[in-house]
């Protein structure tokens, strides 16, 4: 098949490419006509040590196949400096996919604050500073397009990762203010959730399942998602072994209460409330602002003052 989805001209940042996911997305945007800043600081699966060699391979990877790439060694913490070789080299930045992250599982009790710190400081902070440094190339341009790398971990919960949990749902959270931002400046931003065979979950799932899970099947989403083409935004995209789907909230038609109410009053309508079902407030629903929220409450209180026949 022809790759139509074209990049050429097109300058993508992509942290922590040099292994795992981001190794599979530089190699494909490579392919695609891109000019690619292949960031990794080059550090192991817990965040320790660093060497310019992981991200130096994967650009030397890419030139072989005939594309452009050059390297960045720095820590996605600094997204300035890695905007920087994005602009001194090529001039200009259009995608930029956060994607470095490392771990530091542990139960609540046993977490240290500086395996807290860490993660915050890498999965979200660092994305906020790549983001940052990019957005006013964007602006000017009219033109960007953001993945946030979030997680089932953020989205579901999983034992042992309140830190990583936290920062990863932290990031769907800036990609909803960000799209809002973006909107008018053509500036389209993305959260996706892969499961995908890497070092980070090699250990966690069986060899079976490794096989079916490679990286290379959460490249298309992520190629498409950075396409000129592809305009959503704020979109919540699950990936996992050619399964793709979109994520949403979704809110029960719940209670209302129009006077008064207690502690008890909740309690004798929990069940009610926790309930997906449709009931005479309504079809459960998927909000998108809490202004959708303040709507439904003022139309309920118009409802509930209506004289009853
Ligand atoms: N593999 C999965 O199933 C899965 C599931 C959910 C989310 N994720 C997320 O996907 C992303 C990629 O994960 P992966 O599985 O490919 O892991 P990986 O460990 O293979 O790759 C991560 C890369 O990020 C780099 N890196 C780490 N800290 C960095 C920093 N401060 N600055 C620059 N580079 C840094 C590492 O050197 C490494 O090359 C991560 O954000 C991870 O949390 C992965």
């Amino acid at each position: 098949m022809v790759d139509s989805l074209r990049f050429d001209n097109r300058v993508v940042i992509i942290t922590g490419a040099g292994s795992g996911l981001g190794k599979a997305y530089a190699l494909e945007f490579g392919k695609r006509g891109a000019k690619v800043v292949a960031n990794d600081l080059g550090v192991s699966r817990n965040g320790e040590g660093h060497s310019s060699r992981v991200a130096d391979i994967i650009v030397q990877e890419i030139q072989k196949l005939g594309g452009i790439a050059v390297a960045n060694y720095d820590s996605v913490e600094n997204g300035d400096r890695i905007v920087k070789t994005a602009i001194e080299n090529f001039g200009r930045v259009d995608i930029v996919i956060n994607n470095a992250g490392i771990l530091r599982d542990s139960s609540i009790l046993k977490m240290k604050d500086a395996d807290w710190d860490i993660i915050m400081s890498i999965h979200l902070k660092g994305a906020f500073t790549v983001i940052k440094a990019a957005w006013k190339y964007m602006k000017q341009q009219k033109f960007g397009r953001i993945i946030n790398t979030s997680s089932g971990s953020g989205i579901y919960g999983n034992f042992g990762q309140a830190n990583y949990g936290a920062a990863k749902m932290g990031l769907h959270g800036m990609t909803l203010s960000l799209a809002k931002e973006g909107e008018k400046n053509n500036i389209r931003i993305n959260s996706i959730t892969p499961v995908a065979a890497s070092r980070m979950t090699e250990d966690l799932l069986a060899p079976e399942i490794l096989n079916i899970v490679t990286p290379e099947k959460i490249v298309p989403l992520v190629v498409y998602l950075c396409h000129e083409s592809c305009n959503d935004t704020g979109g919540l995209y699950e990936a996992c072994g050619g399964l793709i789907t979109r994520v949403r909230w979704q809110r029960s038609p719940g209670i209302f209460f129009s006077g008064q109410f207690s502690a008890e009053d909740v309690q004798a309508r929990w069940r009610e409330i926790n309930s997906f079902e449709t009931t005479r407030l309504g079809n459960p629903d998927y909000p998108t602002s809490t202004t959708d929220t303040l709507k439904k409450v003022l139309y309920l209180i118009q409802e509930t003052a209506k004289p009853k026949l």
